[in-house]
């Protein structure tokens, strides 16, 4: 697999629409308890935003969709939640992974699954081998995650296969172990809910990542507000600690040259 360019070293395509968009979907529970629900039925309406989400990612043509489902620190939710937390994901891969497959998604799960039950387990086997060959929308779900876990394991595993080179490594001997390894780092990063914060997100991979808060709750966001949020990233100068200057000079040497013939002019 041929590795993506890090943003910390080469200034990465970029376009009018992210082509990776990361997501902190947070709020559900504020959205129950505004209408006097149960938490849980806050989750329930979240997977009906993640499915319109989804639908309005393929729509805008955006290549990779990372979502934050369940971080390492969520365990330690009332039990009844994480429970639930857990059926719902069970239900929704046993509910979605075919229309995932028929829509050309590919699904993969990032994250310790060590400690979900066998059936999840399974279960995400099997959708990530059945969505494996599509090309269209790679979601992401990022489940018992946290980014200094990923970073952790990906440094473990360098060590373990290349011991020789301690004291020697860099990041370009570290990218490859990292849990999304398969995908370019995020261009746009969205957290609803209200919170400005990362909450060991995707550290490493949000480097250069553009980020954008919104107050509306999980359940709220849809393809109206995907809009809002890529029209603020449009409007951004992503320089990856460059000047203006350079980026022009950069944007004009990398430029297509014209294969049409040049019109020519009357006086020539
Ligand atoms: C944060 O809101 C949300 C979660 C911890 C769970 C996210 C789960 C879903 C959107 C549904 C299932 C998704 C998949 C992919 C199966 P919160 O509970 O922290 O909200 P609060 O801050 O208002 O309490």
């Amino acid at each position: 697999m041929k590795p993506f360019s890090s943003s910390t070293q080469a200034i990465p395509q970029v376009g009018d629409v992210p082509q990776h968009l990361a997501i902190i979907m947070d709020g559900n529970g504020r959205w129950a308890r505004r209408r006097f629900l149960p938490r849980v039925a806050g989750h329930k309406r979240g997977l009906e935003a993640v499915r319109a989400t989804v639908r309005a990612c393929i729509e805008r043509g955006i290549s990779y969709l990372t979502l934050f489902a369940f971080s390492s620190e969520n365990w330690r939710r009332p039990e009844e939640e994480v429970s639930f937390l857990m059926t719902l994901f069970i239900a929704a891969l046993e509910a979605e992974m075919g229309k995932l497959h028929d829509n050309g998604v590919r699904l993969r799960v990032i994250g310790d699954r060590s400690r979900f039950e066998p059936r999840l387990i399974e279960l995400i086997r099997q959708s990530e081998e059945l969505t494996a060959p599509n090309t269209r929308l790679t979601l992401t779900i990022a489940a018992n995650y946290g980014g200094r876990w990923d970073v952790m394991q990906a440094a473990n595993r360098m060590v373990c296969q290349d011991p020789g080179k301690l004291g020697h490594y860099d990041e370009t001997d570290v990218a490859p172990y990292l849990a999304m390894a398969y995908a370019p780092e995020p261009d746009l990063f969205i957290r609803t809910g209200g919170e400005q914060r990362i909450s060991n997100f995707l550290i490493w991979q949000l480097a250069y990542c553009e980020l954008f808060f919104t107050e509306l709750l999980w359940p709220e966001f849809d393809a109206e507000a995907l809009e809002v949020a890529i029209a603020s990233y449009r409007k951004r100068e992503r320089r990856f600690g460059r000047t203006s200057e350079q980026l022009v000079e950069q944007r004009r040497s990398t430029a297509v040259p014209c294969t049409e013939p040049v019109a020519q002019s009357q006086d020539a």
